[in-house]
């Protein structure tokens, strides 16, 4: 198996941060990138001629591949929600439209369509948490209830790390002849991922959690069918012929044929670009197959110690692999998570949940520590 790649981090040895579904840590190479990426800005002179060109591309290459893309077909952006703010442009989904999506998924998939609830005549279909957990059953029985014209779900739930099977999805969906926008910000860094098999209509995902980036980059995966929209901000690299070194300026202003339309205004940050780029390089050089058997060891794990105290976990074919919630029967206590930063393991506060996950720079010691710190914070509050 895939060993812990702590090395390539700067964690002290009594820090578990296990809470890459918050936000990660850098390798110590982004965060060099990053000092270099810096440096380069204060003394522009010094970049050679391409060198906007390869930044664009190498990033572009990077999140390409961790889903299987060609890179024309991926965007750079700042946000998920600009993503989907995106995809709902270029859909421009008519009055009468009915979009599914999940019970408290998080808002960047959803806030989107209920705000153009109001003005453009469309419907939102929120799918229950199922009782049970099976987020995939739930989605399958509202398409056959209701066909949607639109999903827009999250592939792994953010608050309970429940898993949608894609796979089993999409069938039904098409049958439907309803459309699909994917926020996969919880699966893609965390395991493989492929838009080619999955042909989804949208994908998007940010860099700041599993794929060990920084803020403000994220990419859109548009599916060829769905690349004639209308592009959320105007650009001049957006179109054909817009230079600000021809004359005429605005020479070709038709769009570009491919996703690079989609990409965002000042996507030359190339400090956040290259380190983006870097994380994703590692992820995609490790191999995401190995990654997710990493991470699916280390939960398992977890797993098994907490619920050994008594907590509820749900159960392994439901939930993402490198994601458990747990609950603490009764609730979880106030001051409960300050007590386990207390002994050094970060986790989060998720809907009621504790919400465990760990990466690649996570060990059997931060598993160990975290149990302890869970047992000990349970006993001192009266709950086991
Ligand atoms: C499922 C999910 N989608 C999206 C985001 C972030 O959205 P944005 O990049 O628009 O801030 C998060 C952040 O926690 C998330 O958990």
């Amino acid at each position: 198996m895939l060993p812990s790649q702590r090395a390539r981090f700067d964690i002290p040895s009594d820090i578990a941060w296990l809470n890459a579904a918050a936000w990660g840590p850098l390798p110590r190479a982004a965060v060099e990138a990053g000092r270099a990426g810096v440096a380069r800005k204060a003394q522009p002179w010094r970049l050679p001629g391409d060198f906007a060109e390869t930044q664009y591309a190498r990033a572009r290459a990077a999140a390409a591949a961790l889903i299987g893309a060609a890179p024309a077909d991926v965007a750079i952006i700042p946000s998920v929600g600009y993503g989907v703010s995106t995809a709902a442009k270029a859909l421009d989904l008519p009055a009468g439209s009915r979009v599914l999506v999940l019970a408290d998924d998080h808002s960047a998939p959803v806030l989107e369509w209920m705000s153009r609830a109001g003005t453009d005549g469309i419907a939102i279909d929120t799918v229950a948490r199922p009782e049970d957990g099976d987020w995939t059953a739930a989605v399958l029985a509202a398409i056959a209830r209701q066909p949607p014209t639109l999903a827009s779900i999250a592939s792994v739930h953010w608050s309970d790390g429940g898993a949608l099977d894609l796979p089993r999805i999409v069938p039904a969906l098409r049958d439907a002849g309803a459309a699909l926008l994917v926020d996969a910000t919880h699966a893609v860094g965390a395991g493989p991922m492929d838009v080619t098999a999955l042909d989804p209509d949208f994908l998007v995902f940010p860099t700041y959690k599993w794929t060990l980036g920084p803020y403000g980059r994220a990419f859109l995966y548009v599916a060829p069918r769905r690349q004639g929209g209308v592009p959320l901000e105007q650009t001049a690299h957006g179109r054909r012929g817009v230079s600000a070194e021809h004359i005429p300026y605005l020479a070709d202003t038709s769009y570009l044929p491919d996703a690079r339309r989609f990409d965002m205004g000042e996507r030359d940050h190339f400090v956040s670009l290259e380190m983006a780029a870097v994380g994703m390089e590692l992820l995609a050089a490790l191999g995401l197959g190995s990654v997710a058997e990493r991470l699916a060891a280390l939960t398992a794990d977890l797993a098994e110690g907490l619920a050994g105290l008594g907590l509820g976990v749900p159960a392994a074919a439901l939930r993402a692999p490198q994601i458990l919630s747990v609950t603490i029967p009764g609730g979880t206590p106030a001051g409960f998570l300050a007590r386990l930063e207390g002994q050094g393991v970060h986790v989060a506060n998720r809907l009621g949940r504790i919400r465990i996950s760990p990466h690649i720079y996570n060990d059997a010691d931060d598993v160990a520590r975290c149990v302890a710190a869970f047992r000990a914070a349970l006993d001192a509050q009266g709950r086991r």
